[in-house]
């Protein structure tokens, strides 16, 4: 089994998945706010999706030897939501992605959890660049992803148009150089 390292930031433990996250990721994706750019459909997913999707993350671990960690309050262990790397097939490049209950918005919490996954990526894999795939309409998302130092490419992702690759460099991410 492969084993999961935990990152520790200020506030946050990012860790590998649990069967017990389940009430987590349900309540996470049945929120129409994060599912509009979270799940597949852009719908909010039930309990049984929502195990579907957690089997996802744990097996994106298992097939890559990375994926989302699970992220969890650092003070009271309440799961907060799934930060990290992300590369299906047909993926443009490695990702970072991020999503965190609503609760967890503005307090820079997704940033915090970003980086060190960034950190963790590019250091542990050798990378030069990762790529976030942000729909055109997700502001917070750009706004997070700029803070990260990444930029958009100047067309849209060709293989679904609604969606821009933004990238970043290893030497702008915070903490990477
Ligand atoms: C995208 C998403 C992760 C962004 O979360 P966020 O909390 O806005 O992002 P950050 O962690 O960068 O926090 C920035 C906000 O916290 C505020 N903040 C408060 N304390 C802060 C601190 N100590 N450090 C940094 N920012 C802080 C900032 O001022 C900023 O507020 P603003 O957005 O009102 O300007 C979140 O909206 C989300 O989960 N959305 C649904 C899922 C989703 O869209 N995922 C991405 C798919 S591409």
């Amino acid at each position: 089994m492969l084993q999961v390292p935990d990152l520790f930031t200020e506030r946050l433990r990012l860790r590998g998945w649990r069967s017990d996250d389940l009430d987590g990721v349900a309540d996470l994706l049945a929120d129409p706010d994060v599912a509009r750019f979270l799940t597949r459909d852009g719908r909010p997913a039930d309990r049984t999706q929502s195990w579907r999707y957690l089997a996802l993350y744990a097996g994106h671990w298992a097939l890559r030897g990375y994926g989302p960690f699970a992220v969890e309050d650092r003070a009271t262990g309440a799961f907060l939501g799934r930060v990290g790397p992300w590369r299906p097939d047909g993926w443009p490049g490695f990702e970072i992605g991020w999503g965190l209950k609503r609760s967890a918005w503005g307090k820079g919490l997704a940033f915090e959890a970003s980086v060190a996954a960034g950190r963790w990526a590019f250091e542990t894999f050798g990378l030069g660049e990762v790529v976030s795939l942000i729909r055109a309409d997700n502001e917070r998302s750009a706004r997070l992803a700029r803070r990260l130092g990444a930029k958009p490419d100047d067309q849209p992702w060709s293989v679904d148009p609604s969606f821009v690759v933004w990238r970043a460099q290893r030497r702008d991410w915070p903490g990477a150089g």
